[in-house]
């Protein structure tokens, strides 16, 4: 079975004595039709050769971020962006506490610094170094920041020792890498999603916004597309690189977002809101900068309504599967099942915004899933991990019509 067909898999090694087992790692993905690429660490290469690795994966093993030729072929920026996951296995104590801090010391961290797809580290070491209190603060903030951790195993250690810190067996690395992909659960699926702020001009240089990042949303582009789903990202002005493969439109104002949607929302299969959209803009826009003439002077703004997008997706015969977003600070679930009632929509995510840590432009995300008769509650966790579980919610839910695997 071919159940990683298509996939890209960065697998980076670090240095330790399993790192002679990411030889047999890669034959095994690429069993799975995985596209294998090899980073390797100064401390990896003591124990495997790249030339081996080369010659298994069929692609030039990457290792120095300073190399010139290399970085003009296919440099870190590229790397991050090719790759549907970067596998890192074996990963050592060393690279686990660089990854957990952020290091961009060496090409493999620094691609990963850069990544926006999914990271899982399968960890190997002795078992006094797994056990150790910084090894597992790293681990845990790793997993908090959407890390996903394979293993390690326990039993007979190389250094002669017994415990937990062996690499997990290929075979078990094999299967939770391909657990880490929906498995194309929305194979064949047209899938729309509004993310970011929008901005109402006042005049030229002043606009109405709010605090949206689009991380969320670009979160859930790039979960859907890992789904198998063509994906257009309709977008307000963010500072977020494209998720890979998405189609982006970038937009500017709730109007031209609402003209967007209309326009790709007609035979999508799911339509997902989850921009933060100005619910009003100013009636007039003024063609000059609207200046101040004397000090307390008063301007006022007339507000008008801004079409309602989803609510309009919504009420399209023979529309999508209309998921929206229900940011709130008190009665985030009553006033989210308010908006799913009131916009007529298939699910609605009630997002806690009452912590600033999470929410609008933060990494993590609280959220409940409301649809039918179900609801479920995510706890805090980062966008990419609460994205994909959303995306594989919206999968089992939705309606025979628009599923196509
Ligand atoms: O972008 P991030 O920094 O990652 O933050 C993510 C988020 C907090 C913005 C996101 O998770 C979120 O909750 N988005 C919805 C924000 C919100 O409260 O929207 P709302 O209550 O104004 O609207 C409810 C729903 O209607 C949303 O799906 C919204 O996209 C949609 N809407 C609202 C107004 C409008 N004119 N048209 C719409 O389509």
């Amino acid at each position: 079975m071919n159940l990683l067909a298509g996939k890209r898999i960065l697998l980076g090694v670090t240095g330790g004595i399993a790192a002679y087992k990411s030889a047999e790692l890669i034959r095994r993905l690429q069993d799975q039709g995985a596209d294998v690429h090899v980073v390797m660490t100064a401390a990896a290469t003591e124990f495997i050769t790249p030339l081996t690795l080369q010659g298994l994966s069929g692609h030039p093993v990457h290792l120095d971020l300073l190399d010139t030729e290399t970085e003009s072929v296919m440099g870190h920026i590229e790397l991050a962006r090719w790759a549907d996951l970067i596998l890192i296995a074996p990963a050592s104590a060393n690279f686990i506490a660089r990854l957990s801090q952020g290091h961009g010391s060496d090409l493999l961290s620094t691609i990963c610094l850069a990544a926006q797809c999914q990271i899982a580290v399968a960890p190997a070491m002795n078992q006094g170094m797994w056990a150790n209190a910084a090894t597992q603060e790293n681990v845990r903030s790793l997993m908090t920041q959407g890390t996903a951790i394979f293993g390690p195993d326990e039993g007979l250690q190389a250094c002669g020792e017994i415990g937990e810190g062996r690499l997990l067996d290929v075979a078990g690395i094999v299967d939770l890498t391909i657990a880490t992909f929906p498995n194309g659960k929305l194979r064949g699926c047209k899938v729309v999603i509004t993310a970011g702020p929008t901005r109402e001009a006042i005049d030229p240089v002043r606009y109405i916004s709010n605090h949206s990042s689009g991380k969320q949303g670009y979160a859930l582009a790039e979960a859907a597309i890992e789904a198998g789903a063509e994906v257009i990202l309709i977008s307000g002005p963010t500072n977020l690189a494209p998720p890979n493969r998405a189609n982006v439109i970038p937009v500017t104002s709730a109007q031209e977002m609402y003209e967007a949607s209309m326009q790709e929302a007609t035979g999508a299969d799911i339509f997902i809101g989850v921009a933060a959209v100005a619910d009003f803009r100013p009636t007039e826009v003024s063609r000059q900068k609207i200046k101040k003439d004397k000090s307390g002077s008063r301007v006022t703004i007339t507000l008008e309504e801004n079409p309602d997008i989803i609510a309009s997706v919504a009420a399209l015969g023979d529309g999508p599967f209309t998921v929206g977003f229900a940011a709130e600070t008190s009665h985030v679930i009553d006033y989210a099942r308010a908006k799913l009632a009131k916009k007529n929509l298939d699910m609605v995510i009630a997002n806690n915004v009452s912590n600033q840590e999470i929410g609008f432009n933060s990494d993590e995300n609280e959220t409940t899933m409301i649809w039918g008769n179900q609801e479920q509650t995510l706890p805090i966790a980062s966008k990419r991990n609460i994205a994909t579980k959303i995306v594989g919610t919206i999968a089992e839910a939705l309606p025979e019509s628009h599923a196509h695997d």
